[in-house]
């Protein structure tokens, strides 16, 4: 807390373009808030102590917060917290009804939170430094603004007959923005649980993940898959978590003792809605379109294996080809990857990301300099079991998987080589595979 302004104060702001538009900044690093450390303790389980001793600290300040703008005392105040997460493999799979395997990581949101009686919503980003207001009865976008992550879920929870109650509420955030950790999903599932828990209803929890998805779709205008939102209230500590994204069935699947999650940050901010997404779905359809001549009843590239679309592919323009073999493979490499992992088989695992990681480059072109450049130095780094680029693309981050004892040198090691080639220092976090969102307090 800065004496004189009175502000919570965070290590590090994101200056980017994110906070013009007005979406929320990052905050501080997790790590670097308990421990001092920029990169966390990498080698120890002190990354996930840490995140509890920042989430205690970060709660209090929120509540004083709280108490300074909205009045009142802290009795009765409800704390949530909702994660961001990462993808350990299976890419731009799940909109093509395929296999996902992400985890939800120790970046989270949290919200401290009152109900009111008139229908009402107001919340303070402490992050952004600014507030959101809107009436149940009417809401309507706002252009750019991050408050518009919350109005979209309520709009959902609307539509499917739940009564929902306001509430004032002062949230921060850990999870990077723009940067392909889902804090946008974030947000979405942390308001759902929020208006779940004041107003007094119980929602199944994919059915929430689904809402959460939608009011993206809709009402943001951003055709995302189901994963982020999936994992962000699914997700389990320790644990990735296998999705089905056609049945949306799903498996929990335990990380290994001893294996780190090393996250790199490229700072390349993605434009998640820029047509380049947009442009992939279409492309994965036509493909569909096409080969399901052959097989009548397939409705997605889940439908075909790698055979089928060897014998197809000549009747596909090129470069639709090279994004349908990248999604076949990919479910195929995700379902191989979770078969190593619950045999311990951390090796293979790692090979498997390598994989996804050329195949995101060269058949979905979805690369840049900055995520090779992770990935090569990843590579060359002992104790490195796999690398790949996560999330969308076309920027954001790289993720590692390293064994426990090797981590603070692959940190090391990875941000010196990234340095000398880009010219500047990535943001690199170790995680921890937190649960998905809830209740704290
Ligand atoms: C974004 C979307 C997800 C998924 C990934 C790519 O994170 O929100 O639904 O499509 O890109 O795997």
């Amino acid at each position: 807390m800065n004496k004189r302004t009175g502000e919570i104060e965070y290590p590090r702001q994101c200056g980017c373009e994110c906070k013009e538009k007005g979406y929320l900044t990052a905050t501080g690093n997790t790590t670097g808030n308990a421990t001092g450390n920029a990169t966390g303790n990498a080698t120890g389980n002190a990354t996930g102590n840490a995140t509890i001793n920042w989430r205690s600290g970060t709660v209090e300040l929120l509540k004083s917060k709280f108490i300074e703008r909205y009045g009142g005392t802290a009795q009765g105040l409800r704390v949530f917290r909702a994660p961001g997460r990462v993808n350990l493999i299976g890419e731009h799979t799940d909109y093509n009804d395929g296999f996902v395997l992400p985890a939800a990581i120790d970046r989270e949101f949290l919200m401290v939170v009152r109900p009111r009686d008139d229908g009402h919503v107001r919340i303070y980003s402490a992050n952004m430094k600014s507030e959101t207001e809107f009436g149940l009865s009417s809401i309507e976008k706002i252009e750019g603004r991050w408050g518009n992550y919350v109005r979209g879920v309520a709009v959902r929870l609307l539509e499917r007959g739940f009564a929902l109650k306001g509430f004032d509420g002062v949230l921060s955030s850990t999870v990077p923005t723009a940067s392909g950790l889902s804090s946008s999903a974030a947000l979405e599932v942390l308001a759902a649980r929020v208006f779940e828990a004041l107003s007094g209803f119980v929602m199944d929890a994919v059915e929430q993940a689904k809402a959460c998805q939608r009011a993206e779709n809709e009402f943001i205008g951003v055709k995302c898959g189901i994963m982020d939102q999936f994992i962000s209230r699914l997700g389990k500590k320790g644990n990735a978590l296998l999705i089905d994204c056609r049945s949306l069935r799903y498996e929990h699947v335990p990380i290994p003792e001893g294996v780190r999650i090393i996250i790199v940050d490229t700072g390349v901010k993605r434009q998640l809605a820029s047509s380049a997404y947009n442009e992939r779905r279409a492309q994965c359809e036509e493909a569909v379109r096409a080969m399901a001549r052959h097989k009548p009843g397939a409705a997605a590239l889940r439908d075909f294996t790698l055979e089928e679309f060897e014998q197809r592919k000549c009747e596909l323009p090129e470069i639709v080809a090279k994004r349908a073999r990248h999604v076949i493979s990919e479910n195929e490499r995700v379902l191989a990857a979770v078969d190593a992992l619950r045999k311990n088989d951390v090796k293979t695992f790692g090979k498997l990301m390598y994989a996804s990681h050329k195949s995101l480059r060269d058949d979905y072109g979805v690369g840049c300099r900055e995520l090779d450049t992770i990935v090569e130095a990843a590579r060359k780094t002992t104790g490195v079991f796999g690398a790949r680029m996560t999330g969308a693309g076309f920027g954001g981050c790289g993720v590692i998987l390293a064994k426990a004892e090797a981590a603070e040198d692959v940190v090391k090691r990875v941000g010196d080589e990234y340095e000398k080639m880009i010219g500047k220092r990535p943001e690199i976090y170790v995680c921890t595979a937190e649960d998905g969102a809830g209740e704290i307090e």
